[in-house]
């Protein structure tokens, strides 16, 4: 049997209202990398599907929830090449619309040139350019939210809350390279240390994490999906983790005139293969 045919999880499901995990298409030298579907009545929306290493994969994973021509939204919580860079092959092969920060929407358009006059049609027709205080998504019978992150890590970063599951997609925050299937449940207490390197130096500020813990504190979650490595569950757990958060001093907090000096390390060149 196809390994992939065993990658997708279905992490909520209720009467007309799925959210399915894939966590192990990304094969070879790339970062291992989560995308989820949300498929609610007629609509569904795929968040951060990442570039070619996942396209394939992911499209044949995924038609057995949601045909690929159905596809309503994709979300691209940032700009990265693990988030949205097969951007070009999604607009021509569905008819999704893209829903970004306002601050990336005009820069996507960069990935899917060879695709326009096909049948991508006007690409500023399909994007939905989200102000950076985010908004309310209609969706399904109810709506999702597109929450505010900026700096964790990109300058226009979002985040997508589900009401329905009560679940937080986080994005590259609280990401770990912990190996663990999606549905267990891990103490946050045995996550912290592998998060730590990677949320010191991609994240903008502790004032940022402070900021942000204020705002989702209000909401009722019950799960953090992070687009790496396994999820946050439980209010134990969350709560562990915005205790951390809150603390923790991150990127430009960490930084001194130590690493803004002139290099002298020689870089390693790799000799070219005859
Ligand atoms: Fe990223
Ligand atoms: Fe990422």
């Amino acid at each position: 049997m196809d390994p992939k045919e065993n990658s997708a999880q279905i992490v909520f499901s209720r009467p007309g209202h799925k959210v399915i995990a894939f966590t192990d298409l990304v094969a070879g030298e790339g970062v291992q990398s989560n995308q989820f579907l949300i498929v609610s009545g007629q609509d569904s929306i795929l968040l951060d599907p990442g570039g070619d290493l996942t396209y394939i994969p992911l499209t044949m994973a995924m038609s057995r929830y949601l045909p690929g021509k159905s596809l309503g939204m994709i979300f691209a919580s940032h700009q990265d090449p693990d988030i949205i860079s097969a951007l070009g092959r999604w607009m021509m092969n569905t008819p999704a619309t893209v829903v970004t920060s306002r601050l990336w929407s005009r820069f996507l358009p960069h990935l899917v040139s060879q695709y326009v006059g096909k049948q991508v049609g006007k690409i500023s027709q399909r994007m939905i350019s989200v102000p950076d205080h985010g908004g309310r998504l209609p969706f399904g019978e109810g709506e999702l939210l597109v929450l505010p992150a900026h700096f964790m890590h990109s300058v226009g970063n979002l985040q997508i809350y589900d009401p329905q599951s009560k679940t937080l997609f986080s994005g590259d925050l609280g990401a770990s390279m912990v190996e663990a299937p999606p549905g267990q449940t891990m103490d946050f207490a045995d996550m912290k240390s592998h998060m730590q390197g990677f949320h010191r130096r991609y994240i903008g500020s502790r004032r940022i994490l402070e900021l942000w813990v204020n705002m989702v504190q209000v909401l009722d979650i019950e799960t953090i999906m992070p687009q790496h490595g396994p999820a946050i569950r439980g209010a134990d757990n969350i709560q562990a983790f915005f205790d951390w958060l809150r603390q923790e001093p991150c990127g430009i907090d960490l930084m001194g005139q130590e690493h803004y000096q002139v290099p002298q390390e020689k870089l390693s060149v790799p000799t070219t293969q005859a």
